[in-house]
């Protein structure tokens, strides 16, 4: 397993589905509020053998955009499925996506598609990559390489993640959010996690390289924090702009809300879509995100 992956397996919440629920349910509550659907008639269907029961058929097929989906245990997927017709769910992480839908009924799992995008431009395989060049400059210069090097090599390799990065909608509309594309567009708890794997990567491999070639002391990579959060800044606009143009009928954002300790990325998109000064309705729903480790946030729902 290369330490990569080592790193971003550490990244799971195995217990989400459990510790959710009461978020999940507030939360789904909000998205399928107001979907409304004009009833043109009745068709019978048929429940086993011999009996049928009459189910409605709607004027028009709804569709909904799960941006950041993964797992599937901050929103009621069947829940969802009664309200809307075509499904799909958008992540980095295919696999959580493939095996959260795993147990669905086929009458389900017929209205989804899952989709392996990033939002950021920023691919799994970029991150990857990342992870191994700095890995191959530090094996390259051993003992030889100073802290002010190994800064240099991590704003380097950011550099060549920041070229990928989507700089306007165009390009995101084109791969993942084709203007008006879905009725409704979902992203919760996304925006705080489109560059946090990338600085837990770099906390652990700082770490590790400071044991081994620095005798534990920590070079400061301040120059480097500045950087990923320059990159949030840059392409967060980008991202909401192409879900508000996405969206059809409803656009949900969902941000931990944090004013003392602002939560990285979720501060960038709050005051976007504020700054935007569109008609929204703002919710506060408190979401058990790690009960054990008591780690309880405030997320902000804005709606447009
Ligand atoms: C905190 S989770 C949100 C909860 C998630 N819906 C669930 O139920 O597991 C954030 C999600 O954003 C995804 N994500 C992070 N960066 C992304 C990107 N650049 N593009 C798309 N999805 C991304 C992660 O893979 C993760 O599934």
């Amino acid at each position: 397993m290369s330490i990569y992956t080592q790193i971003k397996d550490k990244f799971t919440m195995p217990n989400a589905y459990q510790d959710w629920s009461r978020y999940r349910e507030k939360v789904t509550g909000l998205i399928v509020d107001g979907v409304e659907r004009e009833v043109v008639g009745y068709e019978p269907v048929k429940e086993g053998l011999v009996k049928t029961k009459m189910v409605p058929v709607y004027k028009e097929d709804l569709s909904i955009a799960i941006l950041g989906a993964g797992s599937c245990s901050d929103f009621d997927l069947v829940e969802i499925a009664q309200y809307f017709d075509k499904i799909t769910l958008i992540d980095v992480d295919k696999k959580s996506m493939t095996k959260a839908i795993e147990w669905m009924p086929e009458i389900f799992k017929e209205k989804i598609t899952l989709k392996e995008a990033s939002l950021t431009g920023i691919t799994d395989a970029d991150q990857e990559r990342f992870c191994e060049h700095i890995l191959k400059r530090v094996s390259q210069y051993g003992n030889g390489m100073t802290k002010e090097m190994y800064v240099r090599f991590l704003l380097e390799e950011l550099s060549v993640l920041e070229k990928k990065l989507y700089k306007d909608e165009i390009k995101l509309q084109e791969d993942i959010l084709p203007p008006a594309g879905y009725d409704v567009v979902v992203c919760l708890g996304v925006h705080s996690q489109l560059m946090s794997l990338l600085s837990y990567m770099i906390n652990v491999l700082t770490y590790n390289i400071s044991s081994q070639l620095f005798q534990g002391q920590k070079p400061s990579i301040k120059m480097v924090v500045t950087k990923i959060k320059a990159m949030n800044s840059i392409v967060i606009p980008v991202i909401n702009s192409a879900i508000l143009k996405c969206s059809k009928e409803k656009a949900v954002f969902g941000c931990e809300y944090d004013e003392m300790e602002p939560v990285e990325g979720a501060y960038q998109c709050i005051i976007d879509l504020v700054e935007r000064s569109l008609n929204m309705t703002e919710y506060h729903l408190k979401w058990e995100f790690n009960p054990e480790q008591n780690v309880v946030y405030d997320m902000l729902i804005q709606i447009i």
